[in-house]
């Protein structure tokens, strides 16, 4: 299952200007305007979608699970984006912070914010230097992808989170990998895989008990984005679910350590 190391995983925040361990480092990509205008409908963001609806439910059903009561807490969305994960916590009653690099993409939340009357702290900042105040659940989805040092990103959010973490990440042990090295030939947006086991690692090192590791989407997020068909990936998903061992991305939730 476990194909080893994706990156060095001790004292991750001791050296914190180290240069990106494989270069990958996405942050201007999203602060391009074209990319903001384009985002949510190239992702379906807010649509009835397959895919959507699946990371919503994923997210917010384990959030509450952390919180271990049932109702809402504080939550700070780390890589928030246009909103994705942030809205929806805000819709649900949670207290959310919305933190990204990219003025462009969080002046898009605030704007979707602002429209539904949600109430969402907007904080500007590269995950690397993410500190302050304290939430009772700190989340990320589709980020620790693009930024050059994962294992700080996690020191970081690990810091802030009083019960607990939710993230996601590409597989390496999937078609995710082939992907990338084709793109890594031909040109476009090359992403980071890790291993399953390096995420458990990296949250033990940072007093995070994993207590979910979930591998989904067999079939490639990009085809159920345009199958538009919530039926259709269900039973797609369902049948493919012998495969999940090549899952193209782990959803990961990891409970502070008690004691
Ligand atoms: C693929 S988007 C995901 C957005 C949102 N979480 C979602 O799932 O729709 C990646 C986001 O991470 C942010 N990001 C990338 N590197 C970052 C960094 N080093 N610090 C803070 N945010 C970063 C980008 O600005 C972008 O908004």
């Amino acid at each position: 299952m476990f194909s080893g190391w994706s990156m060095p995983v001790d004292n991750p925040t001791d050296n914190p200007s180290a240069k990106p361990v494989d270069g990958i480092d996405n942050k201007a990509v999203y602060k391009r305007p074209d990319v903001v205008d384009r985002f949510d409908a190239e992702r379906r963001i807010g649509e009835d979608d397959f895919v959507y609806r699946w990371e919503l439910d994923y997210f917010l059903r384990q959030a509450r699970c952390l919180l271990g009561t049932g109702a809402s807490g504080s939550v700070i969305d780390v890589g928030a984006g246009t909103g994705k994960l942030a809205l929806a916590f805000a819709r649900q009653g949670w207290r959310v912070t919305a933190f990204d690099q990219s003025d462009a993409m969080l002046a898009r939340l605030s704007a979707k914010a602002e429209a539904e009357g949600l109430a969402v702290v907007c904080r500007n900042g590269d995950v690397r230097d993410l500190d302050g105040e304290r939430h009772d659940v700190a989340v990320s989805s589709r980020v620790l992808m693009h930024v050059p040092d994962p294992a700080v990103m996690i020191a970081r959010m690990a810091a802030l989170a009083s019960c607990g973490i939710v993230l996601d990440a590409p597989r390496r042990f999937s078609p995710n990998s082939l992907l990338v090295a084709v793109r890594a030939l031909t040109g476009g947006e090359v992403y980071r895989c890790v291993d399953d086991r390096f995420l458990v690692e990296t949250l033990a090192a940072q007093g995070l008990d994993t207590i979910d590791v979930t591998r989904m989407f067999v079939a490639p997020i990009s085809l159920h984005v345009k199958l538009r068909s919530l039926a259709v990936s269900r039973v797609a998903e369902a049948a493919l679910r012998p495969f999940a061992g090549v899952a193209s991305t782990a959803f990961v939730t990891a409970a502070r350590r008690k004691g």
